[in-house]
């Protein structure tokens, strides 16, 4: 099989490396990797949104299947071009993949189909957004309540308000252009803030059948104990326990199911991965959102534990017989602790020289991805984005996990190093 993967993040990289270890896969491409990548695939100068220069590499490459990472490749039709010229892809169609592109889309999804989530308004100007937040519809001045950008905006388009005074403020700056683009931020979505704790169920869908992989939890905020803006993410655990079999069987039931045949219903069945971003709140699990790709670090975390072979999923995704196919997965836990450069997530300086990859990268059961990283004018490694590096580690259960993560990004460092210590904590 000659495999093409589609983005340039550690993601991908987790993508790309559970492709190498399958005996079916003979060749791999990356478009466009990074430097970690380029160890195990060739990379190919193509952005993820040049969906017609990915296609052409792809028929002049025979390749056999394209796995796509990243959000902007979706939304921008990969799925559907590479589909009309008859090439096999694992990845959301455009019209799935408004779940994610459009909040106010998924919000009204999930008000026709029963959905449990939170309560919600879109707005269409700042005035509008801030009338209904002084109306009241989500509590008084002091009540928390959160505001979200409508379009993509790589995790950093909500404002967790702690206050009214908070919300407006945020309100006027999304609008503003301040915190994402114009584009992302033409539609204003208002929620209700929940509570509880938020768990990422992540699933290979091929439109009808699902199967389910391990529970993950992300910590999305830069700061130890929760604090500081959202990231992309600053690491993740898997661990059976994060969720139990009764939620588990209400997720499955009040969640995915209707998502699915809701989908299916409306024209656009889901194929390739769904993630549900859920909050697990005393009135039972809510959705927060949908996304149609792996998480990054989520990815990281989840496919060290995938025991069966992703080429076949992959395979059983695009032919529709997912429901036939057994999936194993190992049966501890993992840790993805994230290293980020200095001032992510607003401007992270980049260019700086990564010392101790080598010998960190020998520590047993520990995988370490690239997320920003490339080669410097010496051939040395340096880093080339916020997010540069994802340690991995697996083991039976999740303090071992940790512990095995940490000691191996103790030997890790360049100047402006950050990451959290509190990960899994
Ligand atoms: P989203 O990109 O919509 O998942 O939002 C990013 C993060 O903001 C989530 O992972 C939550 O931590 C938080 N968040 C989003 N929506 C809500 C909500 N309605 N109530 C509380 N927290 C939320
Ligand atoms: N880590 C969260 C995300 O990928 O959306």
């Amino acid at each position: 099989m000659r495999v093409l993967v589609v983005g340039s993040g550690g993601r991908e990289h987790a993508i790309v490396w559970s492709f190498s270890r399958s005996r079916d896969v003979e060749k791999i491409y990356c478009a466009k990797g990074n430097a970690g990548i380029s160890e195990l695939a060739e990379c190919v100068n193509i952005g993820p949104e040049d969906v017609a220069a990915l296609a052409e590499f792809a028929e002049e490459q025979a390749i056999d299947l394209t796995f796509v990472g990243p959000e902007n490749s979706l939304a921008a039709g990969i799925t559907d071009e590479f589909e009309s010229r008859g090439l096999k892809v694992v990845g959301a169609s455009k019209a799935a993949a408004r779940l994610e592109s459009s909040k106010s889309f998924a919000k009204d999804f999930m008000s026709r189909h029963d959905i449990p989530t939170a309560d919600y308004a879109a707005a269409s100007s700042s005035e509008e957004a801030s009338a209904i937040l002084n109306s009241g519809r989500f509590g008084g001045e002091t009540d928390p309540v959160v505001v979200k950008a409508d379009g993509l905006a790589a995790g950093k388009g909500v404002i967790v308000a702690r206050d009214r005074k908070e919300a407006l403020e945020a309100v006027e700056s999304l609008c503003a252009g301040k915190i994402v683009s114009a584009e992302a931020a033409d539609t204003i979505v208002l929620e209700e803030c929940l509570l509880g704790k938020e768990v990422s169920v992540i699933l290979f869908a091929d439109g009808e059948s699902f199967a389910l992989m391990p529970p993950a939890r992300d910590h999305k905020r830069i700061g130890e104990g929760d604090t500081g803006p959202n990231t992309g993410g600053m690491g993740v655990v898997t661990d059976p326990q994060l969720i139990n079999e009764a939620q588990k069987r209400e997720i499955i039931a009040k969640i995915v199911r209707p998502t699915l045949d809701g989908a299916r219903s409306e024209g656009f069945p889901v194929k390739g991965i769904l993630f549900l971003g859920l909050m697990m709140t005393d009135a039972g699990p809510k959705v927060l959102e949908y996304n149609v790709r792996f998480g990054d670090p989520e990815a990281e975390a989840i496919l060290v534990n995938l025991e069966s072979d992703i080429a076949e999923i992959s395979s059983a995704i695009v032919g529709g017989t997912l429901g036939d196919t057994i999936i194993q997965w190992k049966e501890g836990s993992s840790a993805c602790v994230i290293l980020a450069s200095e001032n992510y997530p607003s401007s992270p300086r980049t260019g700086d020289r990564i010392e101790g990859l080598e010998s960190a990268s020998k520590h047993e059961n520990v995988e370490i991805f690239h997320a920003g990283t490339s080669f410097g004018d010496d051939g040395e490694l340096v880093t080339s984005g916020g997010r540069v590096l994802a340690v991995t580690a697996i083991a039976s259960n999740l303090s071992n996990s940790l512990h095995r993560a940490y000691k191996a990004v103790n030997e890790i460092s360049w100047p402006g190093m950050q990451y959290r210590r509190d990960i899994g904590k």
